[in-house]
């Protein structure tokens, strides 16, 4: 992460959340939170303590998202991909995050939090299914954070999904070849309620996107952060921190200067 030296070390927490308070905040932050496993193989410990580890550090990015009252996060736990990974890993990873929702969901309720998914819950075990329903449902209604967790996502799925639901629209009449244009498109997404993201969060130190968000993220400002700072570290401050380098970057969306991270 190459800070700007606008704020030192010595500078409180409180302060720095004033700062970025005082600047246009992203309404969309997608994070790739990847290093877990790492995080524990540096410890001599099992893979699975890092995303139990790891999901304390969501807890902290959630609360935070909440004061600085972003509108969405997207947290990519699950990539059509990680079922490569050994059974046992899968498991635990899925029972985690019934866990997780198990035992939150009245906070984030309580916070007026609205949980959506993205990626395909067909696969998913019965038990995870089940919690994941319902946590939409109970907070269904809720106005504050949107949390996107996406499990069992994978960005190049999604775009085969749209391309064969157009398909289909289009053989049954409810389109034609000329409706489609990027709008139309974008709402054949699973996304198609949620404005593209602003800041895409990838800790780990990896300079990828691994089939997260690649249609959406067209012109996202991307923030790798170094390798050492694995997601179970990925700390408020350092939530902080990247959100207040964001407020730095200059977006242009292919034109001249629109302003400061706006
Ligand atoms: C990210 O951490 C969590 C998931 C992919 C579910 P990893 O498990 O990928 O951790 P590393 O990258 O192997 O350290
Ligand atoms: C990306 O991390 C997926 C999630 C964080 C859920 P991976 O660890 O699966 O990505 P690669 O394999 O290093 O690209
Ligand atoms: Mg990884």
């Amino acid at each position: 992460m190459n800070l700007k030296g606008f704020f030192n070390r010595e500078k409180n927490q409180d302060d720095l959340l004033r700062t970025v308070s005082s600047k246009p905040i992203p309404k969309h932050i997608a994070i790739i939170m990847d290093g877990n496993g790492r995080w524990a193989e540096a410890r001599h410990l099992p893979r699975t303590a890092g995303h139990r580890q790891g999901v304390e550090a969501l807890r902290e990015i959630i609360k935070t998202s909440v004061q600085l009252k972003i509108a969405h996060l997207t947290l990519y736990a699950f990539s059509t991909e990680n079922w490569k990974r050994p059974e046992s890993e899968i498991r635990a990873l899925m029972s985690l995050m019934v866990e997780f929702l198990k035992k939150e969901l009245p906070e984030l309720h309580e916070n007026e939090i609205k949980i959506n998914m993205l990626g395909d819950m067909q696969g998913l075990p019965q038990d995870a299914v089940r919690e994941i329903q319902n946590a939409m449902d109970v907070t269904r209604h809720n106005q504050g954070l949107h949390v996107n967790i996406a499990i069992n996502y994978g960005s190049r799925m999604e775009i085969v999904k749209a391309v064969k639901k157009i398909a289909q629209d289009i053989s049954q009449s409810v389109l034609t070849p000329d409706d489609i244009d990027e709008h139309l498109f974008s709402q054949y997404l699973e996304t198609r309620s949620i404005p593209d993201p602003d800041l895409m969060i990838r800790t780990g130190g990896e300079c990828r996107l691994s089939n997260f968000l690649l249609y959406q993220s067209a012109y996202t400002e991307l923030l790798f952060t170094d390798k050492q700072i694995l997601w179970p570290n990925f700390t408020r401050r350092r939530y902080l921190e990247a959100i207040s380098e964001y407020q730095f970057r200059k977006r242009r969306f292919g034109g001249i200067d629109v302003g400061e991270g706006v």
